[in-house]
């Protein structure tokens, strides 16, 4: 094996306390090769939270599995352990992703061979607890990321044939580019099928339609490039400090926006800065999103609702579907060079889109 590559792979498993960590080109590679590592039959159902990234999913579709979703909690946008063993038995699935998101930290399932988990850790900084109750966890260094390499990713697991069947199939990735563009048209024909099958007249069917035919632009495999094992080695040789600078943008934020009445914010682990900051308003959320362009910032929509790729109603999914509609999700990296300045513009920004709103 490459000795850079090896040796960061070394130094990321001893900070992480895995046993073996397997880099990759990004965070979906990472999750799609700890699901085709399990070695399921094709077409197995996968359970991941409504709330997700789409490219998380994507994986699952790409390693020929079928991702099946589970309602979350409207106070942390994510299921608890129970939802997810409720669900994981009524979809029979055979392997679950419990994703960290937003800084709120994932409940895992029991662990028992026939549904094991993988951890998606995609969001955290990817410490010990971030990984623990999965067979395996997946790491994003992709950029905006708490570990921003510009991209990358990584497979984290104790098992040695876990890693040593992800270190093959990424050897194949590596060795025939044909594999990779063949997973992608085999993605490309299932979204494209998922979009027609969605019923017109659902209320996010436009919304839902567009996110899933646009997805081509992000999914993607990619082994691990040769520049990513040092640019991981530096990035461990010094501590994080982007982690402490997210917190203390997120405590900042946290309390100016508590200060107004009847925004929400979702639960969070303390120790964990949320990727992206997102909080509820009890308003349209394109009113304060409006209003927060017009001081220069773009907050993204979250991520659409994924149950439409599991032909599920969005009925199913009245946790998700009371968060959905009221999410704001600001990226820090727009926060720009005096954050401090401009969390305190955003909060007087919504508190006055919010008072416009209720004299209107
Ligand atoms: C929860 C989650 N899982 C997986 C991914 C995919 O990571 P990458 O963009 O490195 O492929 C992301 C990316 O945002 C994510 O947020």
């Amino acid at each position: 094996m490459n000795g850079v590559l090896h040796q960061a792979e070394q130094a990321l498993a001893r900070q992480t306390r895995c046993r073996y960590a397997v880099l990759t080109g990004n965070g979906t590679t990472a999750l799609w090769a700890a699901l085709a590592a399990l070695d399921l039959p094709d077409g197995s159902a996968v359970l991941y939270p409504v709330l997700t990234c789409e490219t998380a999913v994507n994986a699952a579709i790409m390693a020929g599995l079928k991702p099946t979703f589970c309602d979350v909690q409207p106070a942390t946008a994510a299921p608890t352990a129970a939802d997810l063993v409720l669900a994981a038995t009524r979809s029979q699935a055979r392997a679950v992703v419990p994703t960290h998101l937003f800084g709120h930290r994932a409940a895992s399932l029991p662990l028992t061979p026939a549904c094991p988990a993988i951890m998606d850790a995609a969001q955290t900084s990817g410490r010990p607890e971030h990984l623990m109750g999965g067979r395996a966890a997946i790491l994003s260094f992709g950029p905006g990321k708490q570990r921003d390499l510009g991209g990358g990713g990584a497979v984290l697991t104790n098992d040695p044939d876990l890693a040593a069947t992800c270190r093959g199939l990424l050897a194949g990735l590596a060795l025939n580019p044909d594999l990779a563009a063949s997973a992608r048209r085999n993605l490309m024909v299932a979204l494209v099928d998922l979009g027609r099958s969605i019923e017109p007249g659902s209320v996010d069917f436009a919304r839902q339609r567009a996110s899933l035919v646009h997805q081509h632009r992000i999914g993607y495999l990619e082994p691990a490039d040769e520049t990513m094992p040092l640019r991981l080695m530096d990035h461990l040789s010094h501590p994080d400090s982007t982690n402490h600078r997210r917190l203390a943008m997120t405590h900042f934020l946290e309390d100016a926006l508590r200060l107004i009445p009847r925004v929400g914010l979702l639960a969070r682990h303390p120790d964990d800065a949320p990727w992206r900051f997102t909080f509820q308003v009890p308003i349209r959320r394109d009113a304060v999103t409006a209003a927060l362009r017009a001081i220069g910032l773009r907050p993204t929509r979250l991520f659409a609702p994924q149950n439409a790729l599991a032909g599920q109603p969005d009925s199913d999914f009245p946790g998700a579907m009371a968060l959905a509609n009221s999410l704001v999700n600001l990226e820090f990296i727009q926060l720009g060079d005096n954050p401090t300045a401009t969390c305190k513009q955003v909060a007087t920004t919504i508190a006055r889109a919010l008072a416009q709103e209720s004299v209107a």
